[in-house]
């Protein structure tokens, strides 16, 4: 492919959604005038503002900049606080507002009343909460509770929600709680707690909080661009071949960069420009050069936390790399806002490819030729929008009547931002 013939597109991302919430939710613990610049406007973070909004937390938006008033904040009781379908915003909530001591019910909706909360129900339980859940899910009802004590808690889930949500309860809790096991996950809420001088210890194998330490520092944060927004514009601009991206001032969390990690060993061309730190968070400028041929790879399943939300999106790339994809572990897909496993197989079989399960791997076979169908979104936005690329991209069709906004809940821009790569 001759350079000149390719388009040159710099792209600029909202912030990212998971250091948005937990930023939120700092702010209202933190007490002072806090200002977040390229504050996401997304359904998923609108969820946690209106909670905190709610419970007495302060706010006005400009454009795309919050500023946060909290200095005079001391939370109420609620009757019930609706998380939509933001499963970050319930998990982490829970947490926080067990450890706050604030009588709620935490509700959701549609998908969000079939993901799991018994993974972090049990261990509040186990630190004195008197909370109650819905056989394990939505509703969980939090009372009063006289028992509440610091922990040392081995986590046996990787997940960051569950460790974030433990977080949030032990700075809420007076003396010293010790979180040891599965901590190798996105540390977004220990680096803004850094950040802030809160006391928190990292090692390697465990993380040291000394509860309610009183902070009293404004929070003044440019937030990065999201990186799972982003795998969906490298993965069109890889498909497409026509148009090199570059998008700016992304978030790329050791954590979080599996999927750049992964796409690399499959043949991609990406440069990792002008690194840098952002309250402890390392950010940089990511380039897509067109590639040639991708390749197949094997994934552990000690990589797949580190690129959990990007499978289905990797998976259509998989479609085109030259042999087999195989993603070991692939468990925790099949309790996101779908069984998300089941919806890429049922996507890639029916545009024509080949794809299953076989045991805990996810194995899809590459360079078949897909044609285009009607996407089977389940109603969540990384399956929409991941076959939406490979309806548009390899079957090079979309039904227009096939649009549903369920992009919205994380990237309300997604087709603008595609349709100039792709077009
Ligand atoms: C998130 C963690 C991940 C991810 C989710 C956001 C977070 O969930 O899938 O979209 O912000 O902590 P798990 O912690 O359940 O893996």
């Amino acid at each position: 492919m001759k350079l000149d013939k390719v388009n040159q597109l710099t792209v600029c991302l909202p912030g990212d959604k998971s250091i948005t919430h937990r930023a939120l939710i700092l702010s209202s613990f933190i007490k002072g005038k806090h200002e977040f610049t390229n504050f996401p406007i997304n359904e998923d973070v609108s969820s946690t503002l209106n909670i905190l909004s709610k419970l007495g937390l302060e706010y006005k938006i400009k454009g795309n900049v919050i500023a946060i008033d909290s200095t005079n904040i001391s939370l109420k009781s609620v009757e019930s606080l609706d998380c939509n379908e933001s499963g970050t915003t319930a998990r982490l909530l829970i947490g926080y507002l067990v450890g706050r001591n604030i009588n709620t019910i935490i509700k959701g909706s549609k998908s969000l009343l079939n993901r799991p909360m018994r993974r972090i129900v049990n261990p509040l339980k186990l630190f004195g909460a008197n909370i109650a859940s819905n056989k394990d899910r939505l509703p969980v009802k939090i009372d009063y509770s006289n028992k509440l004590k610091p922990f040392d808690y081995n986590l046996k889930i990787e997940s960051a929600q569950v460790k974030s949500a433990l977080i949030l309860y032990a700075i809420s809790i007076d003396g010293k709680s010790i979180i040891r096991g599965k901590i190798k996950t996105r540390d977004h809420l220990e680096n803004l707690l850094r950040y802030v001088n809160f006391p928190i210890k990292i090692y390697s194998d465990r993380i040291e909080i000394n509860g309610k330490a009183e902070i009293r520092k404004n929070i003044n944060l440019d937030i990065p661009g999201d990186i799972s927004s982003a795998s969906f514009i490298i993965c069109a601009s890889l498909l497409t071949k026509k148009t090199s991206v570059t998008i700016k001032n992304v978030s790329i969390n050791d954590y979080r960069i599996g999927f750049l990690n992964a796409i690399i060993k499959m043949g991609a061309k990406i440069s990792i420009l002008k690194k840098r730190i952002y309250f402890n968070e390392p950010v940089a400028d990511i380039r897509v050069a067109s590639t040639n041929n991708l390749n197949g790879i094997k994934i552990k399943k000690s990589d797949v936390a580190s690129m959990i939300d990007e499978i289905p999106i990797l998976s259509v790339l998989a479609c085109k790399a030259d042999g087999d994809t195989i993603i070991k572990g692939i468990d925790e897909l099949k309790v996101k806002e779908s069984d998300r496993v089941k919806a890429i197989i049922d996507n890639i079989n029916t545009m024509g490819g080949v794809a299953k399960l076989v045991g805990d791997s996810l194995i899809i076979s590459g360079n078949k030729k897909l044609h285009s169908t009607t996407i089977k979104s389940y109603e969540d936005h990384r399956i929409f929008m991941s076959f939406y690329i490979a309806n548009r991209t390899l079957a090079g069709n979309i039904n227009k009547e096939n649009i549903s906004n369920s992009y919205s809940k994380s990237f309300p821009k997604f087709i603008n931002i595609i349709e100039k790569i792709i077009a």
